[in-house]
């Protein structure tokens, strides 16, 4: 049985000080959820929220991070950097990391394996944009994303792997997928997992959902067979909706 995994990426928001502020309203009124938690706060503020969340029932995990341990990489982030604040997840393949910032899947497969060997749990996005839905390209945008991105992958680190399923347009567009169209990619992901790994793997691979979750449209999202959670953006910076989405299969 997979467990159900809520995350909120908070994206390019929230100060140090309000993240604080924040996080610690969010331990408290997440404290009862039956499902996994994650927040990723921007940078500045994890060091802020890793002392408030410590020893609760929220994981915390970062938006992003670098290809290399270290060295002459201005503006980057180590991933010793990261669990040096008890960070223990990373967002990683964001379709605004891939389009704003020009990430290749060859460079997110680098990040994925570096995360992996230093013992961070990765959040791994993929997801097709409105053209490529509109060519009838779903399969094969998703297909090439997650065979480039796992890349010399392991079926043991495959273990700490979450694949989050965010279609581009529907990411803060208020457009989400039907229940049924998203059921559909989650599906065929997980044949992918089979495929490339085994029948264990893909039965076992936690797949989420992105793109303009909401407590409205999250239940129905999560009913689906292959829907095991939410990766929340906006949604996650609001504390009535997320907590509405977090605790809605307890
Ligand atoms: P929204 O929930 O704002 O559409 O964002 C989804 C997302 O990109 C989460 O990573």
């Amino acid at each position: 049985m997979r467990e159900y995994y809520i995350a909120g990426n908070w994206k390019m928001n929230n100060t140090a000080s309000q993240a604080r502020e924040f996080a610690e309203a969010l331990v408290d009124e997440l404290k009862d959820a039956s499902a996994k938690m994650m927040i990723a706060p921007p940078f500045t503020a994890l060091e802020s929220v890793s002392s408030i969340v410590r020893g609760t029932n929220i994981v915390l995990g970062a938006q992003n991070m670098s290809h290399k341990e270290y060295g002459a990489y201005t503006g980057d982030i180590s991933p010793e950097m990261l669990l040096d604040l008890d960070v223990a997840a990373v967002i990683l393949g964001h379709s605004e990391r891939r389009i704003v910032f020009g990430e290749t899947d060859e460079l997110i497969n680098e990040k994925i394996k570096l995360a992996l060997s230093k013992g961070l749990e990765v959040v791994f996005c993929i997801g097709e944009t409105l053209d490529e839905r509109e060519a009838g390209k779903v399969e094969s945008v998703v297909r090439t994303q997650v065979t480039k991105g796992l890349s010399g992958v392991d079926e043991g680190s495959l273990k700490h792997v979450t694949i989050a399923y965010e279609p581009v347009w529907a990411i803060g567009t208020g457009r989400t997928a039907t229940p049924e169209d998203a059921n559909n990619v989650h599906q065929f992901v997980r044949s992918l997992i089979k495929e490339l790994y085994s029948a264990d793997a893909s039965d076992r691979m936690v797949i989420q959902y992105g793109g303009s979750v909401k407590p409205d449209n999250v239940k129905e999202l999560l009913d689906q067979s292959d829907i095991d959670g939410a990766l929340v953006g906006g949604a996650s910076l609001d504390l009535e909706s997320f907590r509405a989405i977090a605790l809605c299969k307890n």
